[in-house]
């Protein structure tokens, strides 16, 4: 399969270079869907996604677009993400997505924040597997401004080196705040 050259793109490549069949998987921002779908791909129907978002718009459209595929092995939580950790055991979790910002097509005053998405990818760390990854793609400017980015940066740095490694994919190059890409792998032990 080829992989668009940016953040979403590398982010569906690492994941599908991560993920086996029977997987459990979480979705962080389940927004129109389309990552879930992705994820429910990856997974099969022996596997399962869970796919968090704040607003009715984005579950409906995740849920829609996931009938549309006759997927039954997600479930979409209308929920904060950084509440994850009330539905799984730590260490049991494959694989994690963050597609932080607004809902594609949807209000753009209303978007992911650096203090919530910070505490979702603590409790998410905690949920991962040895061995498991996270990838988050990091939109910023525009209505939602530097705040996310700035703090997602600062906290990044601090993730314990011993347990987790912490890669930041950055189009230095390219004009108009390209998003970035982190790809986090938890260590086996
Ligand atoms: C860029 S979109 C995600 C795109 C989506 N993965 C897709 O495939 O269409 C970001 C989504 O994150 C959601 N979001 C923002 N803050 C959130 C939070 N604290 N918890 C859960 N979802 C949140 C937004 O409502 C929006 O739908």
């Amino acid at each position: 399969m080829d992989y668009p050259l940016n953040a979403l793109g590398l982010s569906h490549q690492f994941m599908a270079s991560h993920i086996q069949k029977g997987a459990l998987c979480i979705d962080g921002t389940a927004g129109r869907g389309r990552d879930t779908l992705f994820l429910c791909n990856l997974v099969g129907p022996s596997g399962k996604v869970h796919a968090f978002d704040i607003q009715e718009e984005a579950v409906a459209s995740t849920k829609s677009l996931l009938e549309q595929h006759n997927v039954t092995w997600a479930d979409v939580h209308l929920e904060n993400h950084c509440h994850i950790d009330r539905h799984f055991t730590p260490d049991t979790v494959d694989a994690i997505m963050f597609n932080f910002g607004w809902l594609p097509g949807g209000n753009h005053h209303v978007f992911s924040h650096g203090e919530t998405s910070v505490k979702a990818i603590e409790k998410g760390l905690a949920l991962l597997k040895p061995g498991g990854v996270m990838s988050l793609c990091i939109y910023y400017g525009r209505e939602s401004g530097y705040e996310e980015r700035d703090t997602l940066l600062a906290y990044l740095e601090t993730i314990d080196q011993k347990r987790f490694s912490v890669l930041l994919g950055n189009f230095i190059n390219r004009t108009n705040e390209p998003p970035m890409v982190v790809f986090i792998f938890k260590d086996r032990i």
